[in-house]
């Protein structure tokens, strides 16, 4: 099985992710990194690892659908079985979602469907709720959306600050990604309608 790691960001979920390889949780492929930004640390992560790292630079571009088609033709030379989101800051259209169907998953930092978007720490934070989290799920059409494969509970605490919080969702982040990952390369992954059965 070959994965590819799609990020925008820091990095710190394709870096849990190789970890996670490198003690032989996860069993395949980390074949190549997409970026959209030149200066995403992820992909000096990747290439640290010796991971094909891919920047494809939305400006090249004069329409999505031509951006999207770079990232395909990448994604195709590689035989990629999962697309890992990974703080990667684009929503996909319905035509890559359609191509790779069920085989895109993402993270989000917030128990779904509450807290959709790209503030979800701080918009969850802010609401004053006492018990936040973090999903991974299959991506569908909507943002944010998809079937929902794990889902972990992160209390706040009084004493949390947003930055607290941040680093507790975070590390929980880093442990559920390639749990969930190695459940789909185990095949162990069944969707039905919008239930993710654990087989
Ligand atoms: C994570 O918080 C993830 O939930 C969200 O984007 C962030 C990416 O962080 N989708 P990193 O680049 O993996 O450090």
């Amino acid at each position: 099985m070959k994965i590819a790691v799609f990020a925008s960001g820091r990095g710190t979920n394709l870096a849990a992710i190789i970890k996670a390889k490198s003690k032989g949780l996860i069993n395949a492929d980390i074949a190549l990194v997409v970026s959209d930004n030149k200066k995403a640390l992820a992909l000096k992560k990747a290439q640290r690892a010796g991971i094909k790292a891919v920047f494809v630079d939305p400006q090249r571009f004069l329409t999505m659908p031509e951006f999207e088609n770079e990232i395909v033709k990448a994604v195709e030379a590689e035989g990629i079985d999962l697309i890992v989101l990974a703080g990667f800051m684009r929503i996909l259209s319905s035509d890559f979602v359609s191509r790779f169907q069920n085989k895109i998953i993402n993270i989000h930092p917030a128990i779904l469907p509450s807290f959709k978007g790209s503030q979800a720490i701080k918009d969850a934070y802010e609401f004053g709720i006492k018990v936040t989290g973090v999903t991974v799920h299959f991506v569908d059409n909507e943002m944010d959306n998809g079937p929902i494969i794990l889902q972990k509970a992160v209390p706040i605490d009084e004493a949390d600050t947003l930055e607290t919080l941040e680093s507790k969702i975070h590390k929980v982040e880093h442990k559920i990604y390639p749990e969930a990952i190695k459940l789909f390369i185990e095949g162990r992954l069944k969707i039905e309608g919008r239930k993710v059965k654990i087989v």
